[in-house]
């Protein structure tokens, strides 16, 4: 009995292990070209992560919004500064342009039929750009100075098609509803 319990026994330590470590997995991310990022977190549906620096001196925030996705697919992450769903939101996209170019900027978001052209948002964001390595999109900006707390609305989306350099609505049921949270910028 306990000759066959004890590898059963390792195996499940070994298991629980592998489960603790891969809680954030965000965590273990290296982005190339030496940007670092000293937060993050491993949002809960679409595949999702968010990773950022907050800079207490110039009330800035550099965020990395990073997820799966195929070549043909978008992705958008937003502040919602004025409720926690998504209209009102103030999104960053990135997609593939027809042109081959893999482009990223910001559009707020004012109706459920949102042209999703860029336009500017109703805070400073710069330093907008966006990656695609092994089948995750990533966006990159700089936010701020932000003038409220550092205690926001988020919202994350992704949809299967671009059309005509627009991307096309995504899927209303599931983890497409359930993609919105809570996060302070601030460490712990
Ligand atoms: C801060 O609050 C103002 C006024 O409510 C709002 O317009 C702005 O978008 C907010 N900024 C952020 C980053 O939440
Ligand atoms: C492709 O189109 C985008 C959006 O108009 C533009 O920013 C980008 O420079 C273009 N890329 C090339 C290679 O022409
Ligand atoms: C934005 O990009 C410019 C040019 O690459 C760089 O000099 C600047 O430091 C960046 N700003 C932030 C806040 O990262
Ligand atoms: C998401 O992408 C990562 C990085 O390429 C990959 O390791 C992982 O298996 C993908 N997840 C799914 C569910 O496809």
């Amino acid at each position: 009995m306990a000759i066959t319990s004890t590898p059963a026994l390792l195996i499940n330590i070994l298991l629980s292990l592998v489960l603790i470590s891969s809680a954030q997995t965000c965590l273990k991310y290296t982005f190339p070209g030496n940007q670092d990022f000293n937060s993050c977190i491993d949002l809960p549906v679409l595949q999702a992560h968010l990773h950022w620096n907050y800079l207490p001196s110039t009330r800035t925030v550099h965020i990395a919004y990073r997820a799966n996705q195929t070549s043909t697919g978008w992705i958008a992450w937003a502040i919602n500064p004025t409720g926690t769903g998504m209209v009102g939101s103030q999104a960053l996209v990135a997609f593939y342009n027809s042109n081959g170019s893999l482009i990223a900027y910001p559009t707020p978001i004012t109706s459920y039929s949102a042209s999703m052209q860029p336009g500017a948002l109703s805070f400073q964001v710069s330093n907008i750009s966006a990656t695609y390595i092994h089948n995750q999109m990533t966006v990159f900006a700089v936010l701020g100075p932000l003038q409220n707390e550092t205690a926001v609305n988020h919202v994350w989306q992704a949809g299967n098609s671009v059309i005509n350099d627009i991307p096309s609505s995504h899927t209303t049921t599931g983890p497409n509803i359930q993609s919105m949270g809570a996060l302070n910028f601030l460490p712990g």
